[in-house]
């Protein structure tokens, strides 16, 4: 084949491929080096120049030169094109369209009560503790002044592990650890979970979370109680929430009462929490001088706070993980 035979057939292949220019930035690429490229078609033309009698080569060089440029004008527009073609595509998308919104998880409107109450009795110096679930009779019952076969046990349907050993029924049993375990003075809170052998219905459910409070030191009051009591429902439920205390009995505490709070929503009086003087009886049983120390006790269902706070009229919905319930919170 002689020189200007290969120059034309070079041209004729290269038309061809370039009428079906391709997209793909790597099929561009490996175009550009079949012509262009260290061992392309140009290449090799401009290689088969030595071969030729001196005589020919300059005319035959520049043939190869200008088929050289015209290839490489026409590849060059060819490829910007394409890119601008892409670039066309790209600006089809609307970026003012509403993205596809994804659920995030949010904290368990338990959580977000628990976290509520441990910081404003975390303001006025409590410190949080924690204690076991799984619990000896002593430690549940007994040591808080409810001895075998007292009528208090039956207010707290009790599920037993062993004979010994039950689910606790309250957190008041930290309580006792905490004055077994550590020197007066204390002021703790003790969140956790309780047990419950209870029907379970919009009311009442076998489980649910406490909190404890334990306060000790020399000159503590019932008045001090009240302050503290009448602190923390103002910052939980508001500042102009009616609160009242209401004697009651619980083995542990003497004198025992109740707090009311009035919900305006359903019209009466709902009970929020137990409190009371820590019975001597109490610091007895972990070595206290109960001429020296004095301390007031409570203790309060986190489940109830939030019904109340929320108006949630079931306590089943918290355990439900119904997301048309939790996303509320
Ligand atoms: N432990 C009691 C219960 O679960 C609640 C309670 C009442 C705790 C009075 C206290 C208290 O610390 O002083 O029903």
């Amino acid at each position: 084949m002689s020189i200007l035979e290969s120059i034309k057939s070079v041209r004729n292949s290269f038309r061809a491929d370039i009428d079906s220019f391709p997209t793909d930035p790597r099929e561009i690429e490996s175009l550009r080096t079949k012509y262009f490229g260290r061992k392309g078609s140009l290449a090799k033309l401009y290689s088969t120049l030595a071969e030729l009698p001196v005589s020919e080569k300059p005319t035959a060089g520049q043939h190869i030169n200008s088929l050289k440029n015209e290839l490489q004008g026409e590849f060059d527009s060819k490829a910007s094109q394409s890119k601008s073609d892409e670039k066309g595509k790209e600006e089809l998308f609307d970026l003012s369209l509403p993205g596809i919104p994804f659920k995030c998880g949010s904290v368990h409107p338990l959580q977000q009560t628990l976290d509520e109450i441990k910081s404003i009795f975390k303001s006025v110096g409590f410190k949080a503790t924690y204690g076991p679930e799984i619990e000896d009779d002593y430690h549940n019952f007994e040591a808080l002044n409810i001895p075998k076969h007292h009528p208090a046990r039956d207010m707290q349907d009790t599920f037993f592990v062993t004979d010994n050993m039950v689910l606790r029924t309250h957190t008041s049993n930290v309580q006792i650890h905490l004055m077994e375990n550590r020197e007066p003075p204390l002021r703790y809170i003790v969140p956790g979970r309780v047990y419950r052998n209870e029907a379970v219905s919009y009311k009442s459910y076998c489980l649910f979370h406490q909190i404890e409070g334990l306060y000790v030191d020399k000159h503590v009051s019932m008045a001090d109680l009240k302050g503290i009591i009448d602190y923390f429902v103002k910052r939980f439920f508001g500042e102009n929430t009616k609160m009242r205390f209401r004697p009651s009995y619980f083995p542990f505490t003497e004198p025992s009462a109740e707090v009311d709070i009035w919900d305006k929503k359903r019209g009466k009086w709902m009970e929020i929490l137990g409190c009371g003087m820590v019975d001597p009886n109490v610091f007895d049983n972990v070595g206290y001088d109960s001429s020296v120390w004095h301390g007031y006790a409570f203790g309060m269902g986190i489940e109830r706070m939030t019904m109340l706070k929320y108006g949630i009229d079931d306590i089943r919905l918290f355990y439900q993980n119904d997301v048309r319930f939790l996303e509320q919170f």
